[in-house]
């Protein structure tokens, strides 16, 4: 049955492999057969990026990464949050009815004010607000998200029902989509792979920059002659989601049998990374040279989007009393 899909990711960083295989082909497969909405969350990033032309490319990055990587914009609605001006309004009206203490609890609010890397600004504390708002004004029946983003789905869930039991029947509960089978992706060290610690492999990065990453993985150290450990290679974890199961099972016995080193296992990495991504390398090289098309994709998009976005406004102005006739 077709659903309705909504998910969003943030323009602030370059796309690593965590995120495409964490998130990005997740997105790209529900295309068919259902009917999407995907958002740059570039109001989102603001929380984060403070420089106009840095936010300007990196909006445009991940437009042409979601496009080379096989987006189509005639089967899913592509946009750009801060050209739906339905999102900050409902942020507004949701925050009026969303309580303090369930954005206390929000994990990454928590973790912004433990660390103490990150101001604390009030953005960052309703972040999940906008969020909600993101995901309500859409009325997806499935997000598709990490892990690291179920909290979020939940207060969305929590804020729609206080709002509905609060007025009347308004928004519909969404239902997270997080398939177990989405590993967490690993960094080259071995922890979760984000930007946030410096730890990844760019899809899109240049070839010297890709080696360097691969090549820079970090390993048991097993001499050269002796058999090395499948479990918990870092190595092999990558190659698992890139190659097939006949090949990870090849690359494993070279493992067991001794004689191979981490050197060639790093090689065999890098050569299934082009393999793996070199055509959507090329296509994001074509792209580049039609910017014109790229405007074009997400300009009908935020049109398509707001009329969604702005249907939905009207019934909370009409259920809120914002609306006088
Ligand atoms: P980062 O951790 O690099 O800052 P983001 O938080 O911007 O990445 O994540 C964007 C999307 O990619 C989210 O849906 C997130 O769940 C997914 N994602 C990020 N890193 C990984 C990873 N290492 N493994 C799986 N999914 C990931
Ligand atoms: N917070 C999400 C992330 O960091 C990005 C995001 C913003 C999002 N709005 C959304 C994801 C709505 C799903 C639905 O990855």
């Amino acid at each position: 049955m077709t659903k309705r899909i909504l998910s969003g990711v943030q323009p602030s960083g370059k796309i690593h492999i965590g995120n495409y295989f964490g998130a990005i082909k997740q997105h790209i497969e529900m295309q068919d057969g259902n009917e999407c909405f995907y958002m740059i969350a570039n109001l989102h990033s603001l929380t984060t990026v403070r420089d106009k032309e840095k936010l300007n490319q990196l909006t445009l990055d991940l437009a042409l990464d979601y496009l080379a990587f096989g987006l189509d914009p005639k089967k899913c609605t592509f946009f750009m949050q801060s050209e739906v001006p339905q999102h900050a309004e409902c942020t507004w009206i949701l925050s009026t009815i969303c309580s303090m203490g369930l954005l206390e609890r929000a994990h990454a609010w928590k973790d912004a004010q433990e660390k103490g890397k990150k101001e604390t600004t009030v953005g960052l504390f309703t972040y999940p607000v906008l969020m909600a708002s993101d995901i309500l004004l859409y009325e997806p029946d499935l997000v598709p998200v990490g892990k690291d983003q179920k909290q979020h789905i939940e207060i969305t869930r929590d804020v729609a029902q206080k709002f509905n039991s609060t007025y009347c029947e308004t928004f519909k509960l969404p239902e997270p989509h997080i398939p177990e089978e989405v590993a967490v992706v690993p960094g080259t060290d071995g922890q979760k792979m984000s930007k946030s610690y410096g730890n990844t492999i760019n899809v899109f990065a240049e070839e010297p920059e890709i080696k360097k990453a691969i090549m820079g993985i970090q390993t048991a150290s097993t001499p050269l002659e002796e058999p090395m450990e499948t479990e918990g290679c870092n190595v092999l974890a990558l190659y698992k989601l890139m190659a097939t199961k006949e090949e990870v099972e090849a690359l494993k016995e070279k493992y067991r049998t001794g004689g191979f080193g981490y050197g060639n296992a790093k090689k065999t990495l890098l050569e299934k990374f082009h393999e793996y991504f070199g055509e959507f390398r090329e296509k994001r090289i074509e792209l580049e040279k039609n910017m014109d098309y790229v405007y074009k994709v997400l300009e009908e998009g935020n049109e398509k989007a707001r009329a969604q976005a702005n249907s939905v406004m009207d019934r909370v102005k009409a259920h809120t009393g914002l609306k006088i006739r």
